[in-house]
């Protein structure tokens, strides 16, 4: 009966999403979500770099979340997906060689973490730096503040 009642919530809700959720608004906020989830192991390796907490053994799992999400930003700027309640900006469609270029090396500086991950810090810190280069550098052109 408890379940019955709760698989009966849950199809009022994913009926209630199918309807209400505008296609493009849907796209912007898996986008958000993807760049949360990036965010969030940013902010975590930031803690762990300024010795805020002792977890160094973690450093490798963020890096790999980071490298493992950072390719799903080839498709999560869909045309259309510029307009709704985003900081995208309509740059992004306007200079799609530019933004692919940003975007390709933020892929591959996501991917240089990973591989500096487990190594010495001394060379983690720079492939840090460089990923978070990459970050701004898009942010500064195609994100509203
Ligand atoms: C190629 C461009 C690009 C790169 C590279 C990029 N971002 Fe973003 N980011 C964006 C855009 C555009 C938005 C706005 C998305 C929206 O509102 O639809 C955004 C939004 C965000 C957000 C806010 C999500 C929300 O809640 O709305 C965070 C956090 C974020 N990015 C973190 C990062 C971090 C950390 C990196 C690097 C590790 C990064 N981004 C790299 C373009 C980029």
């Amino acid at each position: 009966m408890k379940h019955a009642a709760a698989f009966g919530a849950l199809t009022i809700l994913l009926g209630g999403l199918a309807v209400s959720a505008h296609a493009d608004q849907g796209a912007i906020e898996y986008r958000q979500a993807v760049f949360q989830a990036i965010g969030g192991h940013m902010t975590a390796l930031v803690r762990i770099v300024r010795r805020e907490v002792p977890h160094t053994d973690d450093l490798a799992v963020h890096a790999a979340g980071i490298a493992d999400l950072a390719p799903l930003t080839e498709h999560i700027f869909p045309e259309g997906s510029g307009d709704g309640r985003t900081d995208a900006l309509p740059a992004i469609w306007n200079n799609p060689d530019d933004f692919s270029q940003r975007r390709d090396a933020f892929i591959e500086a996501a991917e240089g973490l990973r591989n500096a991950a487990g190594g010495p810090m001394n060379q983690f810190m720079p492939a840090f730096q460089t990923l978070g280069g990459t970050c701004q550098g898009c942010h500064d052109n195609y994100r509203a503040d």
